[in-house]
């Protein structure tokens, strides 16, 4: 058996920056092949490169037995490559079907007009066949969510039936049964002896989708673990090089919290996400929030920052402000990580500089609005360290960075900001073990300085490790409040999320 792609010696450098050392890769027929490794450690890199986002410094590829030099995605996903991008990978200005077909609106050309109506039935079928069933192909990319986007991605990739499937990152974004859905996918592949390339941050979820798996760190590869080696401890070893010494939660099991409220949501309600939400949060507590992807936390999130306004209800601070816009959730000292990083949090084609900087102006502004470069550089660069942000310096673009690095910055300029209030949306997307833990600390160390902490998130893990109080959602209710406690079993608070 010969495998489907062989990637040989391939190098990549970013001025200084060395993403790829040297790297060997194959892929062979039915293979579901994992890679993991830090943020930065070259995943994306590779894979683009198989797929034609971006040309290996130096290296060969081999193809099905033939020399493989795509021109660029579209060419590669032509050939028989595809790759769902782990940052966003669809236009928003034009409809699904347009995305679907963005480069080949020549076949639905009748006497020089497009067919829209045969593209858009096309586009349906494409969703269709993948398991997705309420999206249509007329309707604007703008109308729909991350995840939605990300489905619509997923099927005009697999349309093309590529002999590998690349997902860089993807399952973070979707919700179970998106994640279902893809998950069909990748078992499709494998019985029909074609093969995936998955990456991912969350250890479960490769040992359970891959067979086989390969550690990147630094831009080498560093070592490979067929199925039957999978061991979480010696994937973790070999990710970072070294043993990570204890746990990574919290070490405590009894909740705490200051008697003062410092954010008070009453009775808010925004159609079918929000039904009559109330919650007080203390200083110096820690509140976990969890639940399906579509149960309203994430509406809470943005309604407690003043990103969206609620029908009804209101968020007041405990000096008596309500917030009802972001302008007065930041002026009142509340800080806000979305989960959409890209959408939401930063500012990509500016520097690194310039994002942390601008929400902690305050901070180092003398008088109200003058801002020294002077002082602009030791804060950013502290909080460049404190996060380990893997950069070149701190005028690289935002643009520039992995995955992970970039959530890095979102965190860095609230926590930079000294947000009295953190609303934290899935603030552990996509970063690697070794900084979770440094956000783990970082948030214990708030909660006891007396901030309130607001942690959202898909993962119990991390709820269950970190809240004093852990809050249940379902359908835009609160099902369910738990105490932190030694006891707490994930069995017993899935039954109230599902
Ligand atoms: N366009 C670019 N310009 C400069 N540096 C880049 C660029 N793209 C990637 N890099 C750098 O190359 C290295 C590898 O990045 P890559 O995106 O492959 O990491 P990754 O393993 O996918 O990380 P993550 O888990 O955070 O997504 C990083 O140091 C990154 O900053
Ligand atoms: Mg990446």
């Amino acid at each position: 058996m010969e495998p489907i792609l062989e990637m040989k010696h391939i190098r990549k450098t970013f001025s200084s920056t060395v993403a790829l050392g040297d790297v060997s890769l194959e892929v062979w027929p039915g293979e579901v092949r994992g890679l993991i490794g830090e943020n930065g450690s070259g995943k994306s890199t590779i894979s683009s490169i198989a797929a034609g986002m971006q040309k290996a410094d130096s290296g060969e590829m081999v193809f099905q037995g033939k020399p493989w030099n795509p021109k660029s995605m579209i060419d590669a996903l032509q050939h028989g490559v595809g790759m769902i991008v782990q940052e966003s990978g669809t236009i928003s200005g034009v409809t699904v079907a347009e995305n679907i077909f963005l480069a080949e609106l020549g076949q639905f050309k009748k006497l020089g007009i497009i067919d829209r109506r045969a593209m858009n039935k096309k586009a349906d079928e494409a969703l269709r066949a993948i398991g997705v069933n309420d999206v249509h192909g007329s309707t604007p990319l703008a109308a729909l969510d991350f995840q939605t986007r990300k489905l619509v991605e997923i099927a005009k990739v697999v349309m093309k039936q590529p002999r590998i499937l690349v997902v860089d990152e993807t399952t973070t974004a979707l919700s179970q049964n998106g994640r279902d859905i893809l998950y069909d996918i990748i078992k499709r592949f494998r019985k029909e002896g074609k093969a995936v390339l998955f990456i991912s941050h969350d250890l479960e979820e490769i040992m359970e989708v891959c067979d086989t798996l390969t550690v990147l760190r630094d831009g080498a590869r560093i070592r490979d673990f067929r199925k039957e080696e999978f061991d979480p401890d010696a994937i973790r070893t070999s990710m970072i090089g070294r043993e990570l010494q204890g746990d990574y939660y919290r070490g405590d099991f009894t909740p705490s919290r200051l008697d003062e409220v410092a954010l008070r949501a009453e009775h808010l309600r925004s159609g079918d996400a929000l039904k009559d939400v109330s919650i007080d949060f203390h200083r110096g507590e820690i509140v976990g929030i969890g639940g399906l992807s579509h149960c309203g936390m994430h509406t809470l999130g943005k309604i407690l920052f003043g990103a969206e306004h609620p029908e009804a209800g209101s968020v007041t601070t405990a000096d008596g402000t309500k917030i009802t816009n972001e302008t007065a959730a930041m002026k009142h000292g509340i800080g806000y990580v979305a989960k959409d990083r890209d959408v939401e949090s930063l500012a990509l084609n500016t520097s690194i500089r310039d994002n942390i900087a601008i929400a902690g102006m305050e901070r180092y502004a003398i008088g109200n609005f003058l801002v020294t470069g002077l002082k602009e550089r030791p804060y950013v660069d502290a909080q460049i360290k404190s996060l380990s942000v893997k950069c070149s310096d701190r005028d690289q673009l935002v643009s520039q960075l992995s995955g992970g690095n970039k959530q890095r910055v979102v965190f860095g300029k609230w926590i930079g900001r000294g947000s009295e209030i953190l609303i934290l949306d899935c603030p552990t997307r996509g970063v690697d073990i070794g900084v979770k833990k440094a956000m783990y600390e970082l948030m214990d160390q708030l909660k006891r300085e007396g901030k309130a902490i607001i942690m959202i998130s898909e993962e119990l893990p991390e709820l269950m490790g970190m809240a004093d109080r852990l809050i249940i959602m379902k359908d835009g209710v609160i099902m369910k409040e738990f105490a932190r406690s030694r006891e707490l079993s994930d069995a017993e608070i899935i039954k109230y999320m599902i």
